[in-house]
């Protein structure tokens, strides 16, 4: 099994858990887009998506979905992204599209999220994918070194600015064995807008599959 077979499948189960939903979150990432294309066919049940991307936006009014504003809409009732890991406890690491501030705003305004996961992305311990930080221009080179000082090893996502005008640094080596402290330790460095760990708001379910290509729901 392919991992973008893997993702064919947890994208189109996760139209199973639409429930009543009008209005839903939509993450980003070529899983994300998968769903979003499962999406299309219930265009005209839906009022609309709240799009975690300026890409998952374009996608959506492609499906013929309207792009709402979490502003206009209020809390969601469902929330639909991928990961770039998540373990036992459906913690994620996030943010491999640098997508990473946006997810983590709609994730945390709907009551229920739905990681969607090839499940090659499961981990005992998180952190083999390095862990992406949105950071404000001016703090780059001061975040870097707050980070170094936390053990991690950050990387300049180079010629990458994020749909809010701002960089990323991708981190390796961090310890993960607390991921709940880890993410807040990360969030009050100043100059931090984001950090790509969904500990304190894990997912609710993962939908992932298993070494055979079989749904598991987590
Ligand atoms: C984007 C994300 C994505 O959910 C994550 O990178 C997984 O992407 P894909 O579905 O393409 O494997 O967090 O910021």
């Amino acid at each position: 099994m392919t991992s973008s077979n893997s993702k064919q499948i947890v994208a189109e189960a996760a139209i199973g858990h639409l429930g009543d939903a009008t209005i839903i979150g939509i993450g980003t990432g070529s899983t994300a887009n998968l769903f979003i294309d499962a999406l299309a066919p219930y265009a005209n049940q839906l009022e609309g998506a709240v799009a975690s991307s300026e890409e998952s936006a374009r996608r959506l009014q492609l499906a013929g979905i309207d792009v709402l504003e979490l502003n206009e809409t209020g809390s969601l009732p469902l929330y639909v992204d991928g990961a770039d890991e998540f373990n036992i406890h459906r913690q994620l690491i996030k943010g491999g599209g640098g997508a990473l501030t946006r997810e983590k705003i709609v994730a945390g305004a709907s009551r229920k999220f739905i990681c969607i996961a090839d499940g090659k992305k499961r981990v005992n311990l998180l952190g083999s994918f390095p862990l992406p930080v949105e950071v404000i221009p001016m703090a780059r080179s001061y975040v870097a070194r707050e980070l170094i000082k936390l053990g991690g090893q950050p990387v300049y996502r180079q010629g990458f600015v994020s749909d809010n005008g701002n960089l990323i640094l991708d981190v390796h080596n961090l310890d993960f064995t607390d991921p709940v402290a880890l993410e807040s330790e990360i969030d009050h460095i100043a100059g931090v807008v984001c950090n790509g760990l969904f500990a304190r708001r894990p997912a609710d379910l993962v939908i992932t599959t298993d070494d055979r290509g079989q749904l598991v729901e987590l």
